[in-house]
This record gives structure tokens, C-alpha cells and sequence, in this order.
């Protein structure tokens, strides 16, 4: 990577990178106080940022407000008793547990540990932007593989574009932003199938929604594959996002590689104390799942009635394909509906069920008038 003097205001700051104006910048969902202050709405329902519509537990809470008397100390940066409680419900050993600051930071972690100059890393294409980022921002250049005509992950296609310089694939299962799944014995097919050289992250944000029993999780093949690793957050079901905390499972030799690129500390003795309580609850997230599928399969029902193509959603959101994306994304705004227009997709987060019912009307009366 060269260096590149920026010239600003007349004078020549930093030699910044080169490549730095090419990293996509992650653009979030717009909040509920821009909204608010720039169109003077009151009555808003956030469903673009894929976020869990209830708030924590309410011993979650708690254990935010006990620890928080300890933050003058630095947090254990291995998060031990994290790490211990993870394994011991996962089935693997705490040394196969890899806490970060959101399965973001994780992402990022494992592009800068294989990638660099000359190197690729393949996804599919739309997916989870953090790919794209996380490959550029580690020096690789980033191969984006179509998904199939069903929004799928095009298996073969994304085998073919592994070549010599790729050190790196990740896999969405379930896909952000389609919900689509990679069916189990479809994914071990593809595992055997690549290189043992090339590290396959497959990123399972949004598994705990999935209600398809085609799908299964891949956390139970890391022991026998030291270049398999898996992400989860507690950023959507556990509804911890704004804490930021997640977990990446590999085998221990893989994982102590991979750690070398997080910063210390990288998550807080908050977030950690809360992860744990929200984990050791993690059987009433059946009362979550169930009606997030239930409400997911209502939105989908109103999108058929209404004739927007959809693709079948496992996850916690619901990506539609009408003619003009922004423009519905722009009339729903108006009525206090924030979603997401994401190129030719519109992507709907499942909300509350009232939120879900003044989504449902808002839907009806613009298409069909
Ligand atoms: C597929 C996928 N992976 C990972 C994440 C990141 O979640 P976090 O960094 O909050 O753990 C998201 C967030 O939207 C996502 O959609």
C-alpha cells in the first residue's frame, strides 16, 4: 500500500492510505431522533437496522447497572467467565470462544489476519457490506460473487472464484439482506470442497431466528476444521446491540491466531456482565423466536396480497423487491415507517406487533392507493 498526501484548506495533513477513499464507509439505518428532527414526526417505528424490537431482559438490565459500578477498572481482556459460560452451553472448550466488540469487530479481525496486498476474499453479492469493508480495509481486493436468481448463496459460484491468492470466504447464513438460508448438508458439501488454506467465517447473526429445519448451525464442525470459524452476535435476538459484543467460534489454535488483530479491551466489563446474564436466559428467547416468525410470515403475506416480489425470510427482517425501492422506502418515512432501501432491495425489519400493523396499513394504502 502506497501513501497519499491529502491536501485540505490549502495544506497537505497526513499521508493517508492510498486506498482509504475505496473502503465503502458503512452507512447505518437512520435513527429515530434524526428522523424526528429532520421531518418533525413523533409517532416513529424503527425496522431498518435488523435490531430486536424488545428491549434486554430485565436481569439484563440489572447486571448492566451492578457492573457498571467496577468500570473504573479495565475489563478482563479475555473475557474468561464469558468465554467459560459460551462453551459450556456450545459444547466446545473456552479456548474455542472468541469474544468482540460485535461480530463486526470479529469480521474485521479475521480479513486482517489472512489478507493483505495481493491477497482476495470472496462473498456473495448483496450480502452483509462489512465483507467488502473488512477485505479492503485488511488490503485485499474483494470478490463478490452474484447470489443465485432465488437469492441464494450460489454455492459453485463462490468455489470457482477461489483462486490462488484467496485466503478468506464468508458465508451470511442466514443472508442479510434476503433472509435466505444455505441448507446444512449444502454447506458441509461446500466446506469439503474448499481449500484447507483458505478460511471459510461463516456468519450466523441472525441464526437464531431461522425456523426452516434445513438449516443447521456450523458451530459443531469447527473442532475437525481448523479453517472453519463461525460469528454470532448478541446484537439481534439477545437485543444487546447498542452494547456491542459478539462471539466467534474455531478451533483453539485458529482462534489464538485470529485475536492477535483485536485490540485489547475490546469489549467492556458492561457488556461482558450482560452478555452473560443474557446467555444464561437464552431459553425464553422460544417466546421471541416464535413470534418474530409469526410476524415475519404476516408481513410476507401482506407483500403477496399487495404482488411485491419477496424472497422467504428466516431471519429477523424481511427483503421485497418493488419496482422503486427509495421511493416506497421515502412514502413509508413520511408515515413514521423507517425501513431500508437498499439498492434493488427493500428490506423490512419485523417490529413490534403494532408496529407491524401500522406497517401493514401504511403498505396497503400506498400500493394500492
Ligand atoms: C449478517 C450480519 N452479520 C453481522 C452483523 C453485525 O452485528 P454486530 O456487529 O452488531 O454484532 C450484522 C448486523 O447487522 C449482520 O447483518
Amino acid at each position: 500500500m502506497g501513501s497519499l498526501g491529502v491536501v485540505d484548506g490549502g495544506g497537505i495533513l497526513v499521508g493517508f492510505r492510498e486506498d482509504l477513499e475505496s473502503i465503502p464507509v458503512y452507512v447505518p439505518g437512520r435513527s429515530i431522533d434524526e428522523i424526528r428532527r429532520v421531518y418533525g414526526i413523533a409517532e416513529l417505528a424503527k425496522l431498518a437496522s435488523n435490531e430486536s424490537p424488545h428491549p434486554p431482559f430485565p436481569e439484563v438490565t440489572r447486571a448492566l447497572a451492578d457492573a457498571a459500578g467496577g468500570v473504573h477498572r479495565y475489563p478482563d481482556d479475555e473475557a474468561r467467565d464469558l468465554r467459560r459460560d459460551l462453551a459450556a452451553g456450545l459444547g466446545v472448550e473456552p479456548e474455542a470462544v472468541w469474544v468482540g466488540a460485535g461480530s463486526s469487530q470479529l469480521l474485521v479481525s479475521c480479513a486482517l489476519a489472512v489478507g493483505g496486498p495481493g491477497t482476495e476474499i470472496v462473498h456473495a453479492t448483496p450480502s452483509f457490506v462489512m465483507y467488502t469493508i473488512a477485505a479492503r480495509l485488511a488490503g485485499a481486493a474483494d470478490v463478490a460473487v452474484a447470489l443465485e436468481a432465488d437469492h441464494r448463496h450460489d454455492l459453485d459460484g463462490l468455489l470457482a472464484a477461489i483462486g490462488p491468492q484467496t485466503r478468506l470466504v464468508y458465508v451470511c447464513n442466514p443472508n442479510n439482506p434476503t433472509g435466505t438460508i444455505v441448507p446444512h448438508d449444502d454447506l458441509v458439501a461446500f466446506l469439503d470442497r474448499v481449500p484447507d488454506d483458505v478460511l471459510v467465517v461463516v456468519d450466523e447473526a441472525y441464526h437464531e431466528y431461522v425456523t426452516d429445519p434445513r438449516h443447521g448451525t456450523c458451530v459443531s464442525l469447527v473442532a475437525d476444521r481448523p479453517n472453519l470459524v463461525v460469528t454470532r452476535t448478541f446484537s439481534k435476538i439477545h437485543g444487546l446491540a447498542g452494547l456491542r459484543i459478539g462471539y466467534a467460534v474455531g478451533t483453539p489454535e485458529t482462534i489464538a491466531r485470529l485475536r492477535r488483530t483485536q485490540p485489547p479491551f475490546a469489549t467492556s466489563t458492561v457488556a461482558q456482565a450482560a452478555a452473560r446474564v443474557s446467555w444464561s436466559l437464552r431459553d425464553r428467547l422460544a417466546e421471541r423466536i416464535a413470534e418474530n416468525a409469526a410476524e415475519r410470515r404476516r408481513i410476507e403475506a401482506t407483500l403477496a396480497e399487495l404482488g411485491i416480489p419477496y424472497s422467504p425470510s428466516e431471519a429477523n427482517f424481511v427483503a421485497s423487491y418493488p419496482d422503486d425501492p427509495a421511493d416506497l422506502a421515502e412514502r413509508l418515512l413520511r408515515r413514521g415507517l423507517i425501513v431500508r432501501a437498499l439498492g434493488a432491495v427493500l428490506r423490512i425489519t419485523v417490529g413490534t406487533k403494532e408496529e407491524n400493523d401500522r406497517l401493514i396499513e401504511a403498505l396497503r394504502e400506498e400500493v394500492t392507493g
